[in-house]
């Protein structure tokens, strides 16, 4: 009789292909042009749009089942990518969803944070069908900059880097690429529920978006400190935003719409979930309300190192041609990575329903917070 050591095993080689030709390469176009023609960025500095001024917002999770019967009948796997934010849904046709499927979507993205559907349909469905699954979580947003489809729908934010247009990856050269961030947060209703359906990706690995729990991030606190964020309140700006975009593109500049400034708690509620957030971001929040300009930089350093550093509150979104992430911007923070490199094509869309005005988080004095959290009380910590 013979036998195999796990040595021999080890060291006999599976197949005499090089790794160069077993790599898997992503979905493109054989003669290179892009997948998704009519989804190709279109800039016309003359546009102009009005803001959309107060709405009343009433969130579609409120309406949902929570045992998810319309969501996930048809899931043939649910995976959670890490233990505080996000889960990847196997089974599952967006567009086929109804009304009250649409409705536990958005709570589950509340609860989960980050959902991703792979092989959707979805950026096939045209941009109109698109816009009305969408707008079942709120009023779309139109962003003051950013391209959308030469086609039309200025709904549509149009995310593009390619050597053809460089114009995104060129705003970033000199600085990091990754910057946590809510989208939009200086809107005086932000957005919620919000989808990315990515139409290309590049052709090896690379271009993944990386999302933190907020509610996790404020759950890290120590309850003390926690309390002493709750009632504080913060300015965002999108001034950045609008400085750079002049900046980079001159008379091409798009400035669709005025510059946002809003103040909004730094603690806030989930309309839904009743869960606390950290509500501060270091793209658009610019200081604390009462608090000298020391203080409050030194405050807003630590909250912005602590989204940041703290990995265990996050997971990181790998897209395939098919891809749709939906995420819930009022119990994350997100950044993109850039990381693949310049020239490849990365082409996604963004459609981003506005939601509710922001609710703070409750001073209580003493909230019992610290008692309910098992592994402070096991450490002694309360
Ligand atoms: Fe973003």
């Amino acid at each position: 009789m013979t036998s195999t050591t796990v040595e021999e095993t080890r060291t006999k080689p599976t197949t005499s292909a090089p790794l160069s030709t077993r790599l898997v390469a992503r979905e493109s176009s054989e003669d290179g042009s892009a997948l998704y023609p009519d989804y190709l960025p279109f800039y016309d500095p003359l546009e102009k749009v009005d803001d959309l001024g107060n709405f009343e917002h009433v969130d579609p999770g409120h309406r949902a089942d929570p045992a998810l019967p319309n969501l996930l009948a048809n899931a043939t796997r649910v995976v959670d990518l890490s233990p505080h934010v996000g889960t990847e849904v196997e089974g599952v046709q967006l567009s086929q969803l109804t009304p009250e499927g649409l409705d536990e979507l958005a709570l589950y993205a509340a609860q989960r944070g980050a959902l991703v559907f792979r092989n959707q349909d979805f950026s096939d469905i045209g941009f109109e069908a698109q816009k009305k699954i969408v707008r079942h979580f709120g009023p779309l947003h139109v962003h003051g900059w950013a391209p959308h489809p030469a086609a039309g729908s200025s709904e549509h934010m149009i995310i593009y880097d390619h050597r053809d247009d460089l114009r995104v990856r060129k705003s970033w050269k000199g600085r990091s690429p990754v910057q946590w961030h809510t989208d939009q947060s200086p809107e005086p209703q932000p957005p919620g529920t919000t989808f990315i359906c990515m139409l290309e990706s590049p052709p090896t690995a690379g271009g993944d978006t990386l999302v933190s729990s907020s509610v996790a991030s404020y759950k890290g606190l120590s309850p003390r400190f926690r309390k002493r964020l709750e009632g504080l309140t913060a300015v965002h700006s999108n001034d950045d935003g609008v400085t750079q975009e002049l900046r980079n593109n001159g008379t091409g500049a798009v400035m669709r719409r005025q510059q946002l400034v809003q103040e909004h708690p730094v603690v806030i509620v989930h309309p839904v979930t009743g869960e606390k957030a950290l509500y501060v971001n270091p793209v658009y929040t610019k200081r604390i309300v009462g608090f000298d300009d020391e203080e409050s930089d030194y405050l807003l350093r630590f909250l912005f190192d602590h989204i940041a550093k703290r990995q265990d509150f996050q997971c990181r979104i790998r897209y395939e041609a098919g891809t749709v992430l939906v995420w819930d911007q009022r119990v994350t923070n997100h950044s993109q990575t850039l990381d693949y490199p310049a020239g490849d094509r990365r082409h996604a869309f963004r459609l981003t329903p506005l939601a509710n005005k922001p609710i703070p988080a409750k001073v209580e004095e003493d909230d019992g917070e610290c008692a309910k959290d098992h592994a402070r009380v096991q450490l002694g910590l309360c």
